[in-house]
């Protein structure tokens, strides 16, 4: 028996939560054990073969949360393999997607022990009706990006599939050299 996967996210409004979800039964349905939990439900890292890590982008960072899970974790981080997902642009225009990526690639440089074998991101979901008091107050001014922003779910299921089809191909690929 292989060991097992953990998908570990952060989130606010739960977005970043389905797609860890979803990541995770694509590793089920490839036999691979996996928990999915939150960032702060992590006890021990050890006994997993991949570490899969998602956060949502909030103006312009990743949630602070996952940033101190990777600050606390560092340790066995650097000796792990692992794998990172972002969620963040919700318009889905080439411009944010790439804004937020090189966001990310420029967040992740302060963490130059961390080498995730894939990295990406992936578009957001915003429910402007659904905001805490906080996140409201932001989008009042007009020059806020998400000022008067309709509601919209960005997240491409097929690609966050097809992403976590090939970190689990990319496991039993290496459990089983034949297998290509
Ligand atoms: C107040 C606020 C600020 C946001 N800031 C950014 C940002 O800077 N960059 C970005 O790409 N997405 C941003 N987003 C979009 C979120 O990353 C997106 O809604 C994500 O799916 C939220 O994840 P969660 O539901 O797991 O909390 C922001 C959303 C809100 C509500």
């Amino acid at each position: 028996m292989s060991e097992p996967v953990l998908i570990v996210y952060a989130t606010r409004y739960g977005s970043t939560k389905e797609v860890a979800e979803k990541i995770g039964q694509i590793f089920i349905q490839s036999g691979i054990d996996v928990d999915v939990l939150a960032c702060k439900k992590v006890d021990t890292l050890e006994q997993y073969q991949l570490i899969v890590i998602g956060a949502p982008y909030y103006i312009g960072s990743m949630l602070k949360e996952a940033k101190k899970f990777l600050i606390k974790n560092q340790n066995i981080l650097s000796r792990k393999q692992v794998a990172f997902f972002a969620l963040g642009p919700i318009g889905s225009t080439e411009k944010e997607l790439t804004e937020t990526q090189n966001q990310l690639d420029h967040e992740l440089k302060q963490f130059p022990w961390f080498n995730p074998i894939s990295t990406v991101m992936f578009g957001g979901k915003y429910e402007p009706d659904k905001l805490h008091f906080l996140d409201k107050f932001l989008t009042v001014p007009p020059a806020s990006p998400l000022h008067n922003l309709a509601a919209n779910d960005a997240r491409n299921w097929d690609e966050i599939k097809a992403w976590a089809e090939n970190l689990s191909s990319s496991l039993q690929t290496a459990d089983n050299p034949s297998v290509h």
